[in-house]
């Protein structure tokens, strides 16, 4: 048992403050991918509280209007592209907007994704085939449009990959995006050395558990029955938004300028094991309270 009186992790300083000296990233433009909500959004503020220009790329109007809402509020310049991350060609113009506004950006955020939870058998080919295609082909599609553009500019740039950690673990539930991040956090390792040479450092950001007030609904439900989420971490508390932008800020920043090819986790340890044997298996059809698995596929 948990013992509440032990204090976990001490809560961080308030929202708005920043870690780095102010104006580190003056004259400088980043484009985030899903900066429109929650976690994306997060980490695009805080680029522009430290002076960067924002590009907001995403699919829906409605979340470029509010990336963008949230990057004003904080008095910084801010464009949005329009984008489906699996639209290589999309991915081209959504650069070129962002060239003609402020130049070419020096800094790529791939935080965009795609999530649900469901049982692996459950999954249809084309359920699998989305949440690959955005979360791992788009991060690729992504990261290539931009170091393209600077190997032939000849100038130095930052990647940062928003992973999550059942990369290493597994994430029952969840066999398509973790087998998607497990191949986003592998691009950091060959990217990083493949583009080092020309002066571009690629590197991993992973958050631990984030609730915020933008996750799908599928999220949320998952989330909704995963009872006394803080006492479930060694922290025994969740992250707070601005702890996931300062990492970001930090790993893009010229302090880090000897960081590549690095993942670095945000999640007060939660995804380390913490006990000699784990708890006892719940199967993940019982976990999102579904019945047994029916066959609908089959014939006869
Ligand atoms: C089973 C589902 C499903 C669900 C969609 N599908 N939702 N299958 N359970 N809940 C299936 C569909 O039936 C379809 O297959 C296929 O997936 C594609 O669905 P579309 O709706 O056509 O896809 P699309 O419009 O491209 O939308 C993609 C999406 C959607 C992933 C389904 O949810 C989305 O746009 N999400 C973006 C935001 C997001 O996912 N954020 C989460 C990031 S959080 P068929 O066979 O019927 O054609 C994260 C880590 C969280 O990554 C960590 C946990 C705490
Ligand atoms: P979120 O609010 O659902 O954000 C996902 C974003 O991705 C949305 O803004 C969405 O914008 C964009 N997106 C999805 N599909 C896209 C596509 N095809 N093309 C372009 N943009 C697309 O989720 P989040 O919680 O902030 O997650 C952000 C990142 O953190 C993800 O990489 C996620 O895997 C990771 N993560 C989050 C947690 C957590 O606790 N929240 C934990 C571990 C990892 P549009 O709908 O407008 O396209």
């Amino acid at each position: 048992m948990t013992d509440l009186s032990d204090p976990g992790f001490p809560a961080p300083p308030p929202l708005g403050v920043s870690a780095l000296p102010a104006g580190t990233f003056d004259g400088e433009a980043v484009f985030v991918t899903g900066a429109g909500t929650g976690l994306g959004k997060a980490i695009a503020v805080e680029f522009a509280r430290l002076g960067a220009s924002v590009v907001v790329a995403s699919r829906k109007p409605e979340h470029l209007d509010a990336g963008a809402a949230a990057i004003r509020e904080v008095g910084a310049d801010v464009v949005t592209a329009q984008c489906d991350i699996r639209d290589a060609d999309a991915i081209a113009a959504a650069f070129d907007t962002a060239t003609d506004a402020f130049g070419l950006p020096g800094i790529l955020v791939n935080n965009a994704a795609a999530n649900f939870p469901s049982p692996a058998e459950d999954l249809s080919p084309n359920a699998w085939r989305t949440v690959v295609d955005i979360t791992l082909n788009g991060t690729f599609l992504c990261a290539r449009e931009f170091a393209r553009r600077h190997l032939a500019a000849g100038s130095p740039a930052s990647i940062l990959n928003v992973g999550a950690s059942y990369a290493w673990t597994g994430g029952p539930g969840f066999a398509h995006s973790a087998a998607a991040k497990a191949g986003v956090k592998n691009l950091v390792e060959t990217l990083a050395v493949e583009w080092g040479p020309a002066g571009i450092r690629v590197n991993g950001l992973v958050p631990g558990l984030f609730p915020h007030e933008d996750m799908t609904d599928d999220i949320r439900g998952s989330l909704d029955r995963t009872h006394d989420k803080d006492p479930c971490q060694p922290a025994l508390r969740v992250g707070e938004r601005q702890e996931l932008g300062w990492a970001a800020t930090f790993l893009a920043s010229p302090y880090a300028r000897f960081i590549s090819g690095h993942t670095l986790v945000v999640d007060g340890a939660n995804w380390q094991r913490r006990t000699l044997t784990n708890p006892p298996v719940v199967p993940i059809r019982d976990q999102l309270g579904l019945g047994p698995f029916e066959n609908t596929d089959q014939v006869g």
